[in-house]
């Protein structure tokens, strides 16, 4: 099976591996897994007052393509608002990738995950305001 070389690259040299403190301000934590072989990844966001993405970072227990779309999806949302980031898919990742099909389930991870990391990150704005 051939790979693309933007898979190849992301691969060998992930960018954005790390974690950040979950319980620190503005972080919002994604953990999912990948019902079809049991990988797991957590994708961690940093967003600052105006609800944009500074930072994000990854740690993935899985195989090279689930990597790769981690290591490209916490390239994309940096910059990006939460909303923006939110509307990733995870065909625009296979596409960038050109996975396989047997492949394509690791970029559904990579959504889920950002979709995750987006949706703590509010549940933990909404809980901070209601006790201010
Ligand atoms: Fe789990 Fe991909 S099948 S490493
Ligand atoms: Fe399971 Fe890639 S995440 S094979």
């Amino acid at each position: 099976m051939a790979y693309s070389k933007e898979l190849i690259e992301h691969y060998e040299n992930p960018k954005n591996v790390g974690s950040m403190d979950k319980d620190a301000e503005g972080v919002g934590t994604g953990l999912v897994g990948a019902p079809a072989c049991g990988d797991v990844m957590r994708l961690q966001i940093q967003v600052n007052e105006d609800g944009i993405i500074e930072d994000a970072k990854f740690k993935t227990f899985g195989c090279g393509s689930a990597i790769a779309s981690s290591s490209l999806v916490t390239e994309w949302v940096k910059g990006k608002s939460i909303d923006d980031a939110g509307k990733i898919k995870n065909s625009d990742i296979a596409q960038e990738l050109a996975l396989p099909p047997v492949k394509i389930h690791c970029s559904v991870l990579a959504e889920d995950a950002i979709k995750a990391a987006i949706s703590d990150y509010k549940d933990k704005a909404a809980k901070k305001n209601a006790a201010e």
